[in-house]
């Protein structure tokens, strides 16, 4: 299996941290995109071969075209290991954890919308009200992951937390998205981001 991703990259971040989870990371070749510069302004037609989107993370299969979007890989990584797997049964744990994962990627579609508004359109062409209406999703979005029951073991949902607050640290920390705010939030994310496949994934400085 082929993994378009860049190290950066939260939802990336999810299938790589699911890969080391599981035992799969040998299975899989990273193809790693940061040299090409990749952002929505600049495509790289490799990947847009595998993804008419565009967007990694994307995951080249024997046998199936290339999987999209991170929920779709991450269903497909969890019947290729022979471990527990990480979804929930069938039930109500399962759309706990659902609701959990689209929870915590919704908080990074909002903060990512921001970081192309703030790094790629010109600052001319800036829209505050809509820049801060992102924001404020964001943060509502986190308050309510704050009120969510979060185990220490690793699911769908609990990575796609964990990649999310990662990232809210790494590309949002000077605007205390979650931290000041939410003090049992940073019990958790600091008891999972001591796991091996957190520490190895972990965007570069
Ligand atoms: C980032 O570097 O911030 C990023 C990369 C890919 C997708 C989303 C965000």
């Amino acid at each position: 299996m082929k993994l378009h991703m860049t190290p950066t990259s939260p939802f990336a971040r999810k299938v790589r941290v699911q890969l080391r989870e599981t035992g799969l990371e040998g299975d899989v070749t990273e193809v790693d995109h940061t040299a090409a510069k990749l952002s929505p302004t600049a495509p790289v037609a490799a990947l847009n071969a595998e993804n008419p989107l565009g967007k990694i993370p994307a995951l080249e299969v024997r046998g199936l075209p290339a999987l999209f979007d991170s929920r779709v890989i991450a269903r497909y990584l969890d019947t290729r290991h022979q471990g527990a797997r990480l979804q929930p049964p069938e039930g109500a744990e399962r759309f706990r954890d659902d609701r959990l994962e689209a929870l915590a990627d919704g908080i990074v579609d909002a903060v990512v919308l921001c970081r192309y508004e703030l790094v790629l359109r010109p600052e001319s062409a800036r829209w505050q009200p809509w820049l801060e209406a992102q924001l404020d999703k964001a943060k509502r979005g986190v308050a309510a992951l704050a009120a969510t029951p979060l185990g220490d073991e690793p699911t769908l949902g609990t990575i796609a937390a964990a990649a999310a607050l990662g990232y809210l640290d790494f590309r949002w920390a000077d605007h205390d998205l979650w931290r000041g705010a939410h003090p049992g939030l940073v019990g958790w994310f600091t008891r999972f981001a001591e796991r091996a496949s957190m520490v190895a994934t972990k965007p570069p400085s």
